[in-house]
């Protein structure tokens, strides 16, 4: 790394503050060569991350975006949901790159398994929410509801099913299907479903353990380093997010560490994640989405389309409440902004201050209307940027640690100070 990074302490975690695809993957894939080991608590396949592997993009959805640096270990935890097809894909893509990460992959027996049943129900349950009175969530159809779901109503498919023999795992999955047949009236493929377990079985068995939370403490207490890459964001967290336009998980630092199974008392760095503006995918209220003309003017510059569904997201301008709303529910430590260069081509910049009669109430920013993709030095940041990010520090009380230049590793600026 050119600059160091400030100290982060031996535990730190990365959490969106907004609502998802704020570039949490760049800040970890550039923290984690700094790390022994790279955890993920909750979500499932509903995350994307743009991965370059040997020059050519790849989009994970379940392997963390720190994976692909040789040697560290990458955990995923009890509360996520996973889809075992997606996730042999990834590996296999990464072998194929030369990239292996079998021998240092870490499952949680307790995450629980994603099955093509939960995909059809999320379908099914969109589409009659679009005929509804309150619309679609938009989800992103991968099934994370349904399996959420059906592990709180304690009838789902743990990962440490993959230990039965291939018989009983027949049994397990005509168990599960009969009630799925007596609560939704949908007829569970068993033979199918179960020829995705097996292929699971043949690659998987050998990483699952039903002791993380003991392999995270043993590890900290031997001094080891843990990164801990948050899912989705803030917004969309079950309990704090825009409920019900929100995802099954929790999705803040404290889901995380519940998700992994680590004592709070260990994290000492909180690094929140936002755009240097703002953007949603899916339905919900997004009180300084911007009118459609600086809104494509986003999307175009910023090239803000879903990794996961290719979704056009819809953009618009920092919600200062939102910000202060986040880095207080988390504890942020830090900020990471990314792609400030997005507003490179900006005389003004909206913010919304403050919420008033259900609208946001909105202050110009001075812009720069120069270029900094690519800057990597406080200093070469146009003063108008400098008291842009200045100000985020002022009304959330957080530093700007971190500022994202552009899409490469090396496109960040790094200062431990603050520069008020
Ligand atoms: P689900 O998680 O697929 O159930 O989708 C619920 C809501 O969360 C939808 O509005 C999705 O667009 C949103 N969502 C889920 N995961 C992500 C993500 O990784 N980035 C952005 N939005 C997401």
């Amino acid at each position: 790394m050119s600059t160091p990074s400030p100290d982060l302490g031996q535990v730190c975690a990365v959490i969106g503050a907004q609502w998802g695809d704020e570039g949490k993957g760049k800040i970890v894939d550039r923290l984690a060569e700094e790390f022994d080991v790279i955890a993920r608590g909750c979500g499932g396949a509903n995350a994307g991350h743009t991965i370059v592997v040997q020059g050519k993009k790849h989009v994970f959805h379940l392997v963390p975006s720190g994976a692909l640096h040789a040697g560290k270990t990458v955990v995923l935890g009890a509360g996520m949901v996973i889809h075992l097809p997606t996730l042999l894909e990834e590996i296999e893509t990464l072998e194929q790159a030369g990239v292996n990460i079998l021998d240092r992959l870490i499952i949680s027996g307790s995450a629980h398994i994603v099955l093509e049943a939960h995909k059809a129900i999320d379908a099914r349950l969109e589409e009659h929410r679009s005929k509804s009175t309150g619309g679609a969530i938009g989800t992103t159809k991968r099934g994370i509801g349904p399996a959420y779901a059906d592990k709180s109503r304690r009838i789902g498919l743990r990962v440490e099913v993959l230990r039965q023999s291939a018989t009983e795992m027949t049994q397990t999955l005509h168990a599960y299907a009969e009630q799925i047949a007596h609560s939704e009236q949908l007829a569970v493929d068993v033979a199918s479903e179960g020829e995705h377990l097996v292929a699971a079985k043949k690659v998987l068995e050998g990483c699952i353990r039903s002791d993380v939370p003991e392999f995270l403490h043993e590890n900290l207490q031997a001094k080891k380093r843990l990164l801990i890459e948050g899912a989705q964001a803030t917004l969309l967290d079950i309990d704090h997010g825009s409920y019900p336009y929100v995802t099954s998980s929790a999705t803040t630092v404290m889901g995380a560490l519940q998700g992994l199974g680590l004592a709070p008392r260990w994290l000492r760095s909180c690094i929140g994640v936002a755009k240097a503006y703002c953007t949603r995918v899916g339905s919900g209220g997004f009180l300084t989405e911007a009118d459609e003309q600086r809104g494509e003017m986003l999307r175009e510059r910023g090239h803000e389309y879903g990794a996961t569904t290719g979704r056009p997201r819809r953009c618009g301008w920092l919600h200062l409440p939102d910000l202060r709303y986040a880095a207080r529910l988390n504890g942020f430590t830090h900020w990471n902004i990314t792609k400030l260069d997005v507003l490179d081509t900006l005389e003004h910049i909206p913010v919304g201050t403050e919420t008033a009669n259900g609208k946001a109430v909105y202050r110009d920013q001075q812009g720069w209307n120069t270029a900094t993709a690519g800057l990597r030095a406080w200093n070469d940041l146009p003063k108008a940027a400098q008291t842009y990010l200045s100000m985020i520090e002022k009304e959330t009380n957080v530093p700007v640690t971190f500022t994202g230049t552009g899409p490469a590793r090396e496109d960040l600026v790094i200062r431990s100070v603050l520069h008020n």
